[in-house]
């Protein structure tokens, strides 16, 4: 297991923004991803609730609990022996009140060696984010596209007007949050939040200003069944990789090629 010393804490991924390198992060929902991409150097790893939707195969990222999110969180903080770890405070967490939602950030820092939470939510959450952050509990805030909301908004609806946008990332800095994640908005709109607030800033499909970019890995890997998003960059095929295994494999035993005699026990 990791030393926590070794592991990137809040204060020194605070200090990568204006540190002249871009901060990486992706999101990871089991140990043995978890351990590739921490290896691979990835300075934080996002147990995100988009896991309803990439890993449990559910339509939004409604469904995921918070037992079902520190089970895997639980894997990813055991895996991680320098990324930092943050995890997603599932619906409707947040929206039950500060105490309720301290107890659920108390919860998974207790119990899973991960180092931080992150909530949808901007101005309208500051008294939760200043409620966990008065309780040892970081926080990193999600502003613009918020899935949460896709009912509300009938669908996968980003925030555009500017001024909100502004107000969100600077309301979340003055509770007290660590960093913020930037979803689907305006490029000029996150240069200039970037610009304006000392916390770091974690773009997905915000252009290539904010101090650090976020993916869902599943879409980077070419691993998801569903919609790919278009700000996506997919590094990899690993569907087809993965067919073309099961398919050789599924061949091999149809026809005894596979177990050869070096596989077999003597
Ligand atoms: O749940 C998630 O994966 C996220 C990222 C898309 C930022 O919130």
């Amino acid at each position: 297991m990791a030393n926590e010393t070794t592991r990137l804490t809040v204060p020194k991924f605070v200090a990568l923004k204006g540190g002249g390198r871009k901060i990486s992060m992706l999101t990871a929902y089991d140990y043995p991803m978890a351990a590739v991409l921490d290896a691979a150097g990835i300075d934080a790893l996002l147990v995100g609730d988009s896991m309803s939707m990439v890993v449990q195969g559910h339509e939004t990222t409604l469904p995921v609990t918070l037992d079902e999110i520190i089970y895997h969180a639980e894997m990813v903080g055991r895996a991680a022996q320098r990324a930092m770890v943050i995890v997603d405070l599932p619906f409707p967490t947040m929206h039950l009140g500060v105490h309720r939602t301290i107890e659920c950030g108390a919860r998974i820092l207790k119990e899973t060696r991960c180092q931080a939470v992150k909530l949808e939510g901007g101005a309208e959450q500051a008294e939760v984010i200043r409620g966990l952050v008065g309780a040892g509990i970081p926080v990193m805030a999600h502003v613009g596209l918020r899935p949460q909301n896709v009912h509300q908004l009938g669908g996968y609806k980003a925030e555009r007007d500017a001024k909100r946008l502004h107000t969100d990332a600077s309301a979340a800095q003055e509770a007290g949050a660590f960093a913020v994640v930037l979803e689907c908005i305006p490029a000029a709109v996150a240069d200039e939040i970037t610009a304006a607030v000392k916390i770091p800033t974690i773009g997905i499909g915000a252009g290539p200003h904010c101090d650090g970019q976020v993916l869902v890995t599943h879409d980077l890997l070419g691993l998801t069944t569903g919609h790919v998003p278009k700000f996506v960059r997919q590094y990899a095929d690993l569907r087809d990789v993965i067919w073309d295994a099961a398919n050789r494999y599924r061949s091999d035993v149809e026809t005894g090629a596979f177990p050869a005699s070096e596989h077999q026990i003597k």
